[in-house]
């Protein structure tokens, strides 16, 4: 017999950037099966679905205790019928159908194989399986002339689907951190991005490049970038975004890594933009739109009311500009 204690429901608050979220949580079952249809909706080009999905599974990781009846969820956010009807079946049957099925899908298994390639997004996937091209062996036989990027990524393609490792991370930063002291003294290197978040593997590692004195950092990138050519640590690189596939610690490994370089002014602005994770940033940035009528980046804040841009020197005081309590980067695993 159910008394009413028992079905007292959960309570959340609805946007993901006002919720703690460590990297353990009391619900990994229920929301990896929902991470895995959000990845799938991102594969096929579904943004709005894969939002959904990411949404309902960062409820979720946000409950204090495992969910164990559909009662517990009453008057939860961002749970939809698709989302619910999951939850559902995991908690009926111990698994989705629909997530064991899109796991076992050719379909979900090509994207995978296609999209590991450095420089492959969703709509290139989709148009070579609408070709019949599924695996690797394949794309190489169908005579597709891949751009650089693909061709590096392929060259390197089981480094890069390896996750890195924080010693291979913190190994790599220690490399950076030479790169930009030996072509700017004074200039500070931070880890960002997973990492920053305490995850213990990454798919690639993120830095931020800053100098206490503002304009110091101009023309930053491409020095850095000349000084690993030199010495040998780019395999790859895209200067258009920031983005470097990249660098070998040691003859054997490539791992990808992104780096950016941020004027000091807006460095907090870049700090937070780039912790993530993902969804955080999204709902940041939505809950600024919507609530405060701000737009956020990750290089500035600004209010639209005021018709300003607001300062700040911390991602606390960012955090108070949007009404928000401050979120560790530990807590912001949405
Ligand atoms: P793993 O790398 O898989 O460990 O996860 P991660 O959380 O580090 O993800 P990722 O490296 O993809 O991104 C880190 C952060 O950088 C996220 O908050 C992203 O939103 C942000 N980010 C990624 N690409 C861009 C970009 O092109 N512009 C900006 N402004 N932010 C980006
Ligand atoms: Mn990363
Ligand atoms: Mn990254």
């Amino acid at each position: 017999q159910i008394n009413e204690a028992e079905v007292v429901a959960f309570s959340v608050p609805s946007y993901a950037c006002q919720r703690r979220i460590a990297l353990d949580h009391h619900n990994t079952v229920l929301a990896d099966a929902l991470s895995l249809l959000a990845e799938n909706a991102e594969l096929s080009d579904e943004d709005g679905r894969g939002v959904a999905f990411r949404r309902a599974a960062a409820v979720l990781k946000a409950l204090p205790r495992q969910v164990t009846s559909m009662a517990q969820l009453k008057g939860l956010p961002c749970l939809g019928g698709h989302s619910l009807r999951v939850i559902k079946d995991v908690l009926d049957n111990g698994a989705s159908d629909e997530v064991e099925s899109t796991k076992r899908s050719e379909r979900y298994k090509a994207l995978k194989v296609l999209t590991g390639i450095f420089g492959v997004g969703a709509k290139t996937a989709a148009r070579w399986i609408s070709e019949g091209i599924h695996t690797l062996q394949q794309l190489q036989a169908s005579g597709h002339t891949l751009n650089r990027a693909q061709q590096a990524g392929l060259e390197h393609y089981d480094d890069l689907n390896q996750p890195v490792t924080k010693a291979e991370a913190d190994a790599i930063g220690e490399i950076v951190e030479k790169a930009v002291v030996s072509v700017l003294p004074g200039a500070q290197v931070t880890l960002t991005g997973g990492f920053r978040r305490g995850k213990l593997a990454g798919h690639d590692v993120d830095f931020l490049i800053t100098h206490p004195e503002e304009g110091r950092e101009e023309g930053l990138m491409p020095k850095v970038v000349s000084w690993l050519v030199k010495q040998g640590f780019l395999l790859y690189q895209k200067t258009t975004r920031n983005s470097y596939l990249e660098s070998k610690d040691d003859p054997q490994s490539a791992v990808r890594v992104d780096l950016v370089v941020s004027p000091v002014s807006q460095f907090a602005f870049a700090l937070l933009g780039w912790t993530g994770s993902k969804l955080f940033e999204r709902e940041l940035r939505r809950w600024a739109g919507y609530e405060k009528a701000m737009s956020l980046s990750s290089h500035a804040l600004y209010d639209n009311n005021q018709g300003r841009y607001l300062r700040a020197a911390s991602e606390e005081e960012i955090f108070a500009h949007l009404g928000l309590e401050y979120i560790p980067p530990s807590e912001r695993n949405a």
